[in-house]
């Protein structure tokens, strides 16, 4: 099934989410689901706060289809290392038509369960670090444009509210 993406103004958005407790059919079946949304709306990362969902749950897959070992499923992610700095265009399904960019880790270490309730750690360099952030910062109910000047994402709301009003968002 696929979910539309929340955009940006819907609270869901901007709270955090519950950890994920029950590993069962029906979480497989959402993160299904997630890949699914994810790939419909063209992008490498949703979390499902993207979808409505408030519950600490990431999908990602940098390659976007190409390498189906790629495929990496966040339940209740961590960072808990990172190095380095590195600024690049950042976008977000849920903020369509914008980028801008972004300074963050360039590499980052994620601690999380997989769809069975299993622990794991993994190391991420460039794009996959960045999903790892951004993917994260979802769960606590931050968005990419919080890392961006004051001036920079209040021109952002502006225009997204101006889109509200003419029924374009
Ligand atoms: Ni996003």
């Amino acid at each position: 099934m696929i979910y539309p993406i929340v955009k940006f103004g819907n609270p869901v958005l901007e709270k955090p989410s519950e950890p994920v407790t029950v590993f069962d059919d029906e979480l497989r079946r959402l993160v299904e689901d997630m890949f699914e949304s994810m790939y419909a709306a063209h992008g490498v990362g949703l979390a499902a706060p993207q979808i409505g969902i408030s519950k600490r749950l990431a999908v990602i897959d940098v390659t976007f289809k190409e390498d189906p070992q790629a495929q990496m499923v966040l339940v209740n992610p961590e960072i808990i290392h990172t190095e380095g700095k590195h600024t690049q265009n950042e976008g977000c399904l849920s903020i369509p038509e914008f980028r801008e960019p972004v300074t963050r880790p360039n590499k980052a270490t994620v601690r999380a369960q997989d769809v069975t309730g299993k622990w794991f750690e993994k190391t991420g360099d460039d794009l996959l670090a960045r999903a790892f952030l951004h993917e994260t910062d979802h769960l606590h109910g931050k968005l990419y444009i919080s890392h961006l000047s004051i001036l920079k994402r209040d021109l952002i709301k502006r225009k997204i509210r101006k889109l509200i009003k003419a029924g374009e968002w």
